[in-house]
């Protein structure tokens, strides 16, 4: 089959690789319709994880059922299946409470699994013509009749519809109150998303890309350019100086100020100061143990000097971590079902598989109009 392989930093390529193929009675494989390019796919690409050479990317996976295990009972050949990034059991102390992205029997040794991703465990990535789906019964998340006419709004309940709606329930964000999101990249976007759905008084977006911005406008968020001022400032302002009653990070360890320098500890203080006393963060965007490329001494450690006494004295709370993909997927495939949320807004561009390598390239440079690529590899 073909399949985009990672080869090294900014270097990936479509090859021919061994078809993927049931390999337990749990699986369930998937000829791929529609596959998305993750800004957590930029951290391989940009050489800031340890991702083996020769992996197959993609965690961002929609397609048909052509083959089942013996073991799998409820998913049937030629089902329409949106696959959560989490590769999960259904049967461990974690998948029992939800908590999918930190399954322990995925990846021995470790909290949770992932197709194509670093440390994520052996799965192969999605950006290809087949993937194999552990547990597939567990794992797939079935879609209705209209699932191949709005695949580019299902394919987003792989991850960033989930994981910005996962934001929004770290900073246990309520119908009425106000929020900051720090990142107007597709997360961000699926973040404010979320808080409209929610009924947010206020969605306040930090970015300083302006196509990426006036898209949040268009969701009825109140778009903030940083490279114009202060972004703290801006919120205070428009919150009576009190800051906004929640906040959601959807950067991560890669955030830059607006002349591309990079600074791990950006948004994170940005927005103990942007949130009002007793607030809540809610925090996405991907930070590391170690980060051996980081900019300074303690970020290669995977440390950041955090301003904890203002965010005690604040008495704050922080929610972190990977999207519990699957604790939401449903009701949201729901809402996109009903035409009550149609997070392909977002899509900017749906291409062949063939053209991946390239669509990498702009989408790393966060080239104007480069907001989110769906690969087709089955076109
Ligand atoms: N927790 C999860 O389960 C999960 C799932 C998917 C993605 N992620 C992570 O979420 C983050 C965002 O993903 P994405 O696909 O939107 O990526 P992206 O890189 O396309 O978007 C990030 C955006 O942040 C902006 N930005 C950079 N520094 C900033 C700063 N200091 N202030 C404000 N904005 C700033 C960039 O201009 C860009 O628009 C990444 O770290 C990604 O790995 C986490
Ligand atoms: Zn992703
Ligand atoms: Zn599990």
């Amino acid at each position: 089959m073909k399949a985009l392989v990672y080869n090294g930093p900014h270097d990936v390529s479509v090859k021919t690789v061994p078809d993927a193929k049931i390999e337990r009675p749990t699986d369930v494989l998937v000829r791929i319709t529609s596959t998305n390019i993750c800004g957590s796919d930029l951290h391989m690409y940009d050489g800031r994880t340890d991702m083996e050479s020769g992996r197959v990317l993609g965690h961002e996976n929609l397609g048909t059922v052509i083959e089942i295990g013996n073991a799998v009972d409820r998913v049937k050949v030629g089902d329409w299946v949106c696959l959560p990034f989490n590769v999960s059991c259904g049967f461990c102390k974690n998948c029992e409470r939800g908590l999918t992205s930190a399954c322990l029997t995925v990846n021995p040794g470790t909290a949770g699994g992932a197709y194509g991703y670093a440390g994520m465990g052996p799965y192969s990535g999605g950006q290809a013509e087949l993937l194999r789906v552990p547990y597939g019964d567990f794992n797939c998340l079935r879609l209705p009749s209209d699932a191949e006419e709005k695949q580019n709004d299902y394919v987003m309940l792989s991850d960033i519809f989930p994981t910005g709606y996962h934001a929004t329930e770290l900073a246990q964000l309520k119908p009425g109150e106000s929020v900051v999101i720090y990142g107007a990249g597709p997360v961000g976007l699926m973040a404010a998303m979320s808080a409209s759905l929610k009924g947010a008084s206020k969605i306040m977006i930090v970015d300083r890309l302006a196509d990426r911005l006036a898209l949040a406008e268009k969701m009825g968020a109140i778009a903030i350019d940083d490279s114009d001022g202060n972004a703290v400032e801006q919120v205070l302002e428009l919150t009576k100086g009190e800051g906004a009653d929640k906040g959601c990070e959807c950067v991560g360890y890669q955030a830059h100020d607006p002349s591309g320098e990079e600074h791990p500890n950006m948004t994170m203080n940005d927005l103990v100061r942007a949130v009002r006393p007793t607030g809540i963060l809610g925090v996405v965007g991907v930070f590391v143990p170690e980060d051996p490329k980081g900019p300074d001494k303690l970020s290669k450690k995977g440390v950041m000097a955090f301003d904890f006494g203002l965010f005690w004295n604040k008495g704050q709370t922080i929610g972190s971590g990977q999207a519990n993909v699957k604790l939401y997927n449903r009701h949201l495939r729901d809402l996109i079902h009903l035409g009550k949320a149609k997070p392909s807004i977002i899509v900017s561009h749906e291409l062949p598989l063939a053209k991946a390598p390239a669509a990498y390239k702009h989408f790393d440079a966060r080239d104007k109009g480069w907001t989110k690529i769906v690969l087709k590899p089955a076109a």
